[in-house]
């Protein structure tokens, strides 16, 4: 251990070492230029770019994944610049390269760090191959609205589930050792705040006040630095009427002084030159004094230090110290990834991308993050042997690019197994399929298409719709009002359920929809999110009972979009609704009075409960809770306590549950959320079987941050619950105390 540690502090003084020596050599212009972030790709005059590159004025390029070009870029970069500085090569690799893996919010339904990381593995990997060292994930802005199209590359709602797995996303891409064959830097992003853009718009104004910024959007963050990751990115977002991207307080303040984060910070595309249409700044010298001064380390795309840095020095606002602090942290991580001496990439070093183990570990992710949110009279799994025909409908049925899901750049479609294609492959010859696309798209309003789809409904023993959004629907700038199905696809359910016939809907889409509409008309609902390369049979195994399904819902899904913002993580309020206090629209009588119902936190016509809530999600088994116990009901403050809980499987079926625990801080010097996630395991249990499930909860687990901004854990008295879901109402007590 102890030689492990001394080995580890002279691996630290040796890159801070070759960081100096570098560092002396430098021009103020080179120095500068290991600020800047250009554009690579096919677009670009690869001559001006070469020219740059050699006279030291580009540090890192995004998009460029031409392999040669990439290696030819690297020996400019080498051999042609006076100190020879390696490029970082950047990309989005955001849920698998080639080989795509669900999208962040369904890999998050797994709650199972295992997949995630493994799926940023295998990321890593396939870029490492084409030369790329860095990627611009994990994306940890906690989300809260489902109209946010980029709530699809989120890890969902919760601030600890966000933790633990954007954790291990930087595990995956990082490695044991930046320097390995196939270990990318990571990069945390949008820091901060961007996940809660008014409306769920994108790059909208975001408010947060600096309590709930602290309680739950940093701390995402706070973990993703306490892990080592390598980069964190700043937000576009106005945060609190300053773009982040000119935060001090987030970025000095906040990462710096109090975090000691030592990594780099590199800007959003184009965030610094867009402080002047924010209103925050006059012009792009401003813009870049802005940033530089409030922490931002590297430029994307736009030029504004390379255009102004030299002048803001010149005029004594930005020190030259502060440049060498922002290029030391940028030479650093060169040094780690080991680029100073192995600069160029040799795919034959590398395993062939999408090999079949990747597309066997693609298809693990997508399994585990199948939710299976409601089996009416256990209509799933379908047997195949009393089902002669099978009517497979809808525009994500064979939809090979639609199901891979938002940003997937480098995905190759021509290897997506479809649903259809899966079912095709598993079921025996005597079991007749009837296919009907029935949409253009999921957009389509086409009806004579419901028509044909109800002919074929007929001729079925079972019909399975596969509806949802496609790929276009979710993801950067593509917000949505309306998260019904769009098009005519509640019209499509509501045909094909007047049939008589059992309905299976399954759902792919880049955001929980708003089902209310049809979730009445359905005998199961799986929910698959954009499940990837292998969504197919991943699927098809489930629907035909090979797997039971084991996901949970990561974000609560809303009965109506008006119930957004919508989280279990609510505060109480000083008038908590109860199901008694609800009151329905429809229910109320005439010419009543003001005061005679409710007066407690609820909407008229929708309530206070969500369609599913967070954590939710079915098996085709069935699982029991019983024996909540904590070990002590006193906790003194610096000590743990073991929650214990029996699971038993009183099902007929081998199935795997996702046991979740939650506590509540019943007083708090500033309100505490009614439930906080604080625990999770998956448990596999053969039918008939019980175990005893633990989690070791420390005091410094139950800490918040008070009036003081002061991170704490106070004496009091906590509700511990422990459960399949967030609604869990088995529950025990215990207390904190002073020491
Ligand atoms: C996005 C980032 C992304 C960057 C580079 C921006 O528009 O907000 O998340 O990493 O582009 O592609």
């Amino acid at each position: 251990m102890k030689s492990n540690t001394k080995r580890k502090r002279l691996l630290v003084d040796s890159v801070a070492d070759r960081v100096e020596q570098l560092l002396v050599q430098m021009t103020m212009s080179e120095k500068i230029g290991q600020l800047s972030q250009l554009q690579g790709g096919s677009g670009v005059d690869q001559d001006i770019l070469k020219e740059a590159i050699a006279a030291g004025q580009v540090s890192s390029l995004l998009n460029e994944v031409d392999l040669d070009t990439v290696n030819e870029l690297q020996r400019v970069a080498v051999e042609k610049s006076r100190l020879g500085i390696p490029l970082l090569i950047a990309r989005d690799v955001i849920h698998g390269f080639e080989t795509v893996f669900p999208i962040p919010l369904g890999q998050a339904a797994s709650f199972n760090p295992e997949v995630v990381k493994s799926g940023a593995r295998v990321a890593a990997l396939e870029a490492a191959s084409k030369g790329i060292n860095w990627t611009f994930a994990p994306m940890i802005d906690v989300s809260r609205d489902p109209r946010w199209g980029r709530i699809a590359e989120s890890l969902g709602e919760d601030p600890y589930l966000t933790s633990v797995l954007g954790n291990a996303m930087i595990d995956g891409f990082q490695g044991d050792d930046l320097a390995d064959a196939g270990s990318i830097a990571a990069c945390a992003k949008h820091f901060a705040g961007y996940g809660a853009s008014e409306a769920g718009i994108d790059y909208n104004t975001t408010n947060i006040p600096e309590n709930e910024l602290r309680n739950v959007h940093l701390r995402p963050f706070k973990a993703a630095s306490e892990a080592g990751v390598a980069t964190f990115m700043s937000s576009f977002g106005d945060l609190n009427g300053v773009p982040a991207t000119a935060s001090k307080f987030l970025h000095t303040q906040v990462l710096r002084d109090e975090w000691h984060y030592d990594g780099f910070v590199v800007s959003d595309w184009e965030s610094i030159s867009q402080l002047s249409i924010h209103g925050l700044t006059a012009n792009d010298k401003e813009s870049a004094y802005e940033a530089a001064a409030a922490g931002i380390d590297m430029e994307m795309t736009s030029t504004t230090y390379r255009d102004h840095l030299p002048d803001l020095i010149e005029d004594g606002l930005i020190n030259e110290s502060e440049i060498d602090g922002k290029v030391r942290a940028v030479l650093a991580l060169k040094i780690k990834l080991g680029l100073f001496e192995n600069p160029y990439t040799d795919s034959k070093d590398y395993e062939q991308i999408s090999n079949p183990e990747y597309m066997q570990e693609a298809k693990s992710a997508a399994l585990e993050s199948l939710v299976l949110l409601k089996n009416e009279n256990q209509s799933l799994p379908l047997s195949v042997s009393d089902k002669k025909s099978l009517a497979i409908i809808g525009p994500m049925a064979d939809a090979p690019y639609e199901q891979l899901g938002t940003w997937i750049f480098d995905g190759e479609q021509k290897i997506s197994q479809t649903p259809l294609q899966a079912i095709e492959h598993l079921i025996t010859d005597d079991v007749d399929i009837h296919y009907l696309k029935a949409m253009d798209t999921t957009r389509s309003r086409d009806d004579g298409s419901i028509s044909q789809a109800v002919e074929l409904g007929k001729k079925s023993d079972v019909i399975i719709l596969f509806l949802g959004e496609e790929s276009i629907l979710s993801g950067e700038a593509h917000s949505r009002a309306d998260i019904d199905l769009p098009g005519n696809q509640v019209e499509l359910i509501k045909a094909m359920s007047k049939l008589g016939k059992p309905v299976i809907a399954v759902i792919l889409a880049g955001r929980p929809l708003t089902l209310s509409n049809i979730v009445d008309d359905v005998d199961a609902l799986l929910y698959a999110w954009h499940p990837g390369t292998m969504g197919g049979p991943a699927i098809a195994e489930v629907l035909f009972g090979l797997e039971s399904p084991s996901g949970k819902t990561p974000v609560t899904f809303p009965k109506v979009v008006g119930q957004i913002p919508i989280y279990y993580g609510k505060k109480n309020t000083g008038k908590p609704a109860t199901d008694e206090s609800c009151v329905h629209i429809d229910e109320i009588d005439a010419k009543a009075e003001q005061t005679s119902f409710g007066m407690t936190a609820f909407h008229l016509d929708a309530g206070y409960k969500p369609l599913f809530e967070f954590g939710y999600g079915l098996s085709y088994s069935e699982f029991n809770y019983s024996d909540l116990h904590v070990n002590t009901n006193s906790l003194t403050i610096g000590n743990s306590l073991r929650a214990s809980v029996k699971l038993s499987n009183i099902g007929s079926c081998r199935a795997t549950e996702i046991v979740q625990l939650y506590v509540r801080d019943l007083v708090g010097n500033v309100t505490r959320p009614v439930k906080e996630l604080k625990g999770f395991k998956r448990i596999t249990l053969d039918a008939g079987e019980s175990t005893v499930v633990s989690f070791d909860i420390h005091t410094d687990d139950l800490a918040f941050y008070n009036r003081e901004m002061k991170l704490v854990t106070e004496a009091g008295d906590f509700h511990l619950w422990i459960g399949g879901s967030s609604a869990t109402e088995l529950r025990t007590e215990f207390s904190v105390t002073k020491p």
